[in-house]
């Protein structure tokens, strides 16, 4: 079959947050299963160019306002799998991926040359597979082409949903100049505006999301962001598929950004990473302190209020607390408020630092993801396989992929918590604690969850399965 994948993000392009990781590893696993995979990104101004093997097409002409609009092609396989990168310097020469008033336009474009880029490329694609709202455009338009464009006629679209908060909204005015017409205007309307995310989930042909309990929470009020209707009303076209971890990319044994290196057999080396990140932060090298740490974008969903409520207590617990992160002007405001207040506590980096979030994986020995929603969360199976333990709320991914450890049974990869309330997430810090003051018992913890298998080639066996019912659709 032959499936293109469209993102917005993909490491080792361009990165925000976890869909990048997520479309940089499931082309490859694609590919090493046997299928016919090709990613799509537009060609962002920082995207590092040793990455790209060659301008492939000068002159791809894309209908765009009236106009044609003349974009270059440049190949990637830089992930392991065929890369097409859209390079149009007006909407992607800029520094940064999102954030400009124009971001609707900019992946209306990024959509429709990609449809142009598949007929210069021959065949159809069998799955066009869309992710989050920069890939409604497309579902959209092949939606609408299908009706008139026979190279469209076998065609179908996949929209996987990473975060239901991100709607790509925009004045419904600009529809039109957009090229979208009466027929798929319905499909973008919401409360007096437009929104890509919404087209995405009305026209394309099936639904996924990136795990099994989002799946069903965004079928309610609490989890579904005003939407929750549509996933409902279209429940049986929607699954849920966890996502896997790239171990080529995340494995403490090789990552070379790890000073030192370490596996099940012989968890040495994770010493020798606590007291380099100890270092690394300016914090006293006492290695049996046990590090809590987080690593994410600093929203609401990553449940930084209750780290906020809970600073004080976290503090009392003795611990070191470690943070990475940037975002909300209010939670990196806390962050510093919390490291002024106990600096030889707390380490904390206000940036994105993709090595360092490496450095801090292996050298920590709790990581925090108290969210208030998590579709799937990946730090938490990155933290497992690092040897360092999860304490998350149970919501979305990061229930499915934690397993609340119990001491009878030995069994168990984390600590889970369910009320979204700063005493719960204490309760089970407090557990936590507890668990790592028995070395022994905490060894156990951290085994059980280094020899989880996470790795993508299962996840991408299911998404082969779903792209075949797709394709019958
Ligand atoms: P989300 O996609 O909602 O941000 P995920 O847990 O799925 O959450 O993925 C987040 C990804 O982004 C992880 O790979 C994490 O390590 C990375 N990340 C988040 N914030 C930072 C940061 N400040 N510096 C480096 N990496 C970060
Ligand atoms: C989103 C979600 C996160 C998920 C990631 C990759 O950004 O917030 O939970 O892991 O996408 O699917």
């Amino acid at each position: 079959m032959r499936v293109a994948i469209l993102s917005s993000e993909a490491v080792p392009f361009a990165k925000t947050g976890g869909l990048a990781d997520v479309a940089g590893a499931l082309p490859k696993a694609l590919s090493e299963n046997g299928e016919d995979a090709m990613l799509l990104l537009p060609l962002f101004e920082q995207i590092d160019r040793k990455y790209l093997r060659e301008e492939i097409i000068d002159n791809l002409d894309v209908d765009w306002r009236g106009r044609s609009y003349r974009a270059r092609v440049f190949y990637s396989d830089a992930t392991g799998a065929p890369s097409f990168l859209i390079d149009a310097p007006e909407y992607f020469a800029r520094n940064s991926i999102y954030g400009f008033r124009d971001d609707h336009e900019r992946f209306a474009f990024f959509c429709r040359a990609a449809l142009a880029l598949f007929k210069r490329l021959g065949a159809p694609p069998d799955i066009v597979h869309l992710n989050d709202w920069p890939g409604g455009f497309a579902a959209a338009e092949i939606r609408s082409r299908r009706n008139f464009d026979s190279y469209y006629a076998r065609t179908r679209t996949l929209f996987s949903i990473h975060n239901l908060a991100y709607q790509g909204a925009f004045n419904a005015s600009d529809l039109w100049i957009l090229g979208f017409g009466d027929d798929v205007r319905d499909a973008f309307m919401m409360d007096g505006t437009a929104s890509a995310l919404k087209a995405g989930l009305m026209t394309s042909d099936a639904l996924s999301t990136v795990s099994r309990r989002y799946a069903f929470e965004i079928q309610t009020p609490e989890f579904g962001h005003g939407l929750e209707w549509i996933l409902r009303a279209r429940r049986d076209r929607l699954v849920g598929i966890t996502n896997g971890v790239d171990y080529d990319v995340w494995n403490p044994a090789t990552d070379p950004h790890l000073p030192a290196h370490y596996d099940i057999n012989n968890m040495d080396g994770k010493r020798e990473c606590k007291r380099a990140l100890l270092r690394e932060f300016w914090l006293p090298e006492d290695l049996d302190r046990p590090i809590i740490a987080n690593i994410s974008r600093l929203t609401a969903q990553k449940g930084y209020d209750l780290i906020k409520e809970a600073g004080g207590a976290i503090l009392e617990t003795g611990a070191f607390f470690v943070a990475l992160g940037s975002g909300a002007s209010e939670y990196e405001d806390f962050l510093q408020a919390m490291r002024d207040h106990a600096p030889r506590q707390v380490g904390i980096y206000k940036g994105f630092n993709e090595p360092l979030a490496h450095r801090i994986e292996a050298g920590a020995d709790i990581f925090l993801m108290p969210s208030l929603f998590e579709p799937c969360g990946l730090n938490q199976m990155y933290s497992t396989r690092y040897g360092t333990v999860p304490v998350v709320r149970a919501t979305g991914g990061l229930d499915d992929t934690v397993q609340d450890f119990d001491r009878v049974s030995q069994t168990g990869n984390g600590f889970k918590f369910e009320h979204y309330t700063a005493l719960a997430m204490l309760d089970k810090i407090y557990e936590a604690l507890y668990c790592y003051a028995e070395p022994d018992l905490w060894r156990t913890i951290q085994l059980n969850g280094m020899r989880v298998d996470n790795s993508w080639r299962a996840a991408a066996q299911k998404y082969i399965e779903l792209y075949r019912r797709v394709a019958q659709m």
